[in-house]
């Protein structure tokens, strides 16, 4: 019997991926419990694994890579403590600030960040905050509860820090009583999607180190799981090496003190999608009868008093939505397309409004009616790709985006989504083509000028030249053919 059907089971439950370089790993693993449970062949075993939670965890156990050290990347913890927590405190009305660590391994992670807030705030952190690790991996959870550590886990770790919060025991490290209380411990598994309310409603999250052991899809699922934990306003930290793999969408890339973080706030610039794409006031395309919907309502308001002026209130949508009044942005709009009906910009915020939100059905109609005005309307292609993208349809994304293009070929968003969409798909070479278009017609261009009139990318816009360059440097780095 191959390894196949246990790659398959463990991919199913816990997400995580062996590849032909861990393989060894996985049929070790596997040995090591046949031995342990006296069991003789494959099959059995496999039975067995999948019949009992605990013998899983026991496989999963051996199988796990639980590197991790304290303080690691500890310009994370500068920012999380000099810029995001007081932040967060500032805006918070009641209740301890929750920090989760998803994979903490054996607990150096959480540890390093209650010594941090014991650094600062003394003892009493333990009632401003909870720190919560949690791990699938039963034995380097029991590990962290003890607490006692080797030297390996303090490489880089400043004296003091080793000397004021841990007793020697022996050739380890115990540490102190006053910091192992103010961190929690849960064995959960990640991938699932039986999230503990405990962890719910996490102002900043650690997510570092492990999403490296998952495929792309079990990536963007734990992502996704992980978001919806976040509160409105919260952090979401991976590591650098893994950060810019992530930007599908779903949460906002900021940049702290030279960190890249996600975050769950919007952020948006108006006076960069105020310009409009195309014309406001566009009429219909020849040939094309005014949508049977709007022709009734410009009727009906063609004997009113038209007092409001569209721009104006379109400029006052924009402006609500750059505030996220949504509701109110989203009434003023559709106000707009009643006394204009061919004021395709206005179709297009509420597109965009509706797609920050999440609802996707709504923002597609929408979308569809603005563009019954201009079929090849640039702002709809785009939008229309965008949520196709949202919804893994690549190849519906990809014909939008080719569309976008046809309409104007130095549309950077464009080039970018068709690049991410080739690079989900692992096409490195047209990947790497797009991000160098991207590159090359930011160095004529602004990045301000890309066509949306409300959307928040998930990366700081004036940052894209280095995303891009960021992608074709790990492509060049894995060794793959990018040139
Ligand atoms: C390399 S350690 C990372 C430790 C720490 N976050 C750091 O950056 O130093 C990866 C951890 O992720 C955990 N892990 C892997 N898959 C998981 C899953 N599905 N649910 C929860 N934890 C998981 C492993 O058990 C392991 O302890």
């Amino acid at each position: 019997m191959t390894l196949t059907s246990f790659k398959c089971l463990i991919k199913e439950k816990c997400g995580l991926s062996f590849d032909d370089s861990r393989e060894p790993i996985l049929a070790a693993g596997i040995r090591t419990r046949l031995l342990r449970r006296a069991v003789s062949s494959h099959e059995e075993y496999l039975d067995l694994l999948a019949r009992e939670p605990h013998e899983f965890d026991a496989l999963v156990s051996l199988l796990t890579v639980n590197e991790t050290y304290f303080l690691r990347e500890p310009q994370h913890f500068t920012v999380l403590t000099e810029q995001l927590l007081p932040d967060i405190m500032a805006g918070k009305t009641g209740g301890r600030i929750k920090i989760v660590c998803a994979g903490c391994s054996t607990g150096e992670e959480p540890y390093s960040i209650a010594i941090m807030l014991m650094e600062k705030y003394g003892p009493a952190f333990r009632s401003m905050f909870s720190v919560i690790g949690m791990d699938i991996d039963e034995e380097a959870l029991g590990r962290a509860t003890a607490g006692v550590y080797a030297e390996h886990s303090f490489r880089g770790v400043p004296e003091h820090i080793r000397k004021n919060y841990f007793d020697r025991q022996d050739n380890s490290y115990r540490i102190r009583e006053a910091v192992r209380e103010g961190v929690e411990f849960l064995q959960l598994n990640i991938f699932g999607d039986a999230y503990p309310d405990t962890v719910r409603d996490a102002d900043v999250i650690f997510y570092r180190n492990v999403s490296i052991y998952f495929e792309p899809a079990a990536q963007q699922h734990v992502f996704r799981n992980l978001a919806g934990l976040l509160s409105e306003k919260g952090y979401l930290f991976l590591s650098s090496t893994e950060t810019f793999a992530h930007n599908i969408g779903i949460l906002s890339l900021v940049e702290k003190g030279g960190v890249y973080i996600y975050s769950k706030g919007v952020e948006v610039r108006i006076e960069e999608r105020r310009k409009p794409s195309v014309s406001p006031d566009r009429p219909a395309a020849p040939g094309l009868p005014v949508p049977a919907k709007n022709a009734a309502v410009a009727e009906k308001f063609k004997a009113m008093r038209i007092k409001d002026e569209p721009h104006t209130l379109f400029d006052k949508a924009l402006l609500l939505a750059e505030a996220k009044k949504y509701d109110e942005a989203l009434q003023l709009a559709e106000r707009v397309v009643e006394l204009q009906p061919s004021f395709i910009k206005a179709y297009m915020l509420r597109a965009g409004i509706l797609l920050n939100l999440e609802k996707f059905g709504e923002a597609e109609a929408v979308c569809r009616c603005g563009m019954e005005y201009d079929p090849l309307c640039l702002e709809g292609n785009l939008l229309l790709g965008l949520l196709a993208k949202v919804r893994s349809d690549f190849a519906e994304a990809r014909k939008r985006f080719k569309e976008a293009l046809y309409v104007d070929a130095a549309c950077w968003v464009a080039h970018f989504y068709l690049g991410e969409i080739y690079r989900f798909e692992e096409d490195e070479e047209r990947a790497c083509r797009e991000f160098r278009i991207v590159i090359k017609l930011l160095e004529e261009q602004s990045s301000s000028g890309h066509g949306l009139t409300f959307l928040s990318f998930p990366f700081p816009v004036e940052q894209i030249v280095h995303l891009c360059r960021h992608n074709l440097a790990v492509r060049r780095g894995s060794g793959r053919s990018v040139d």
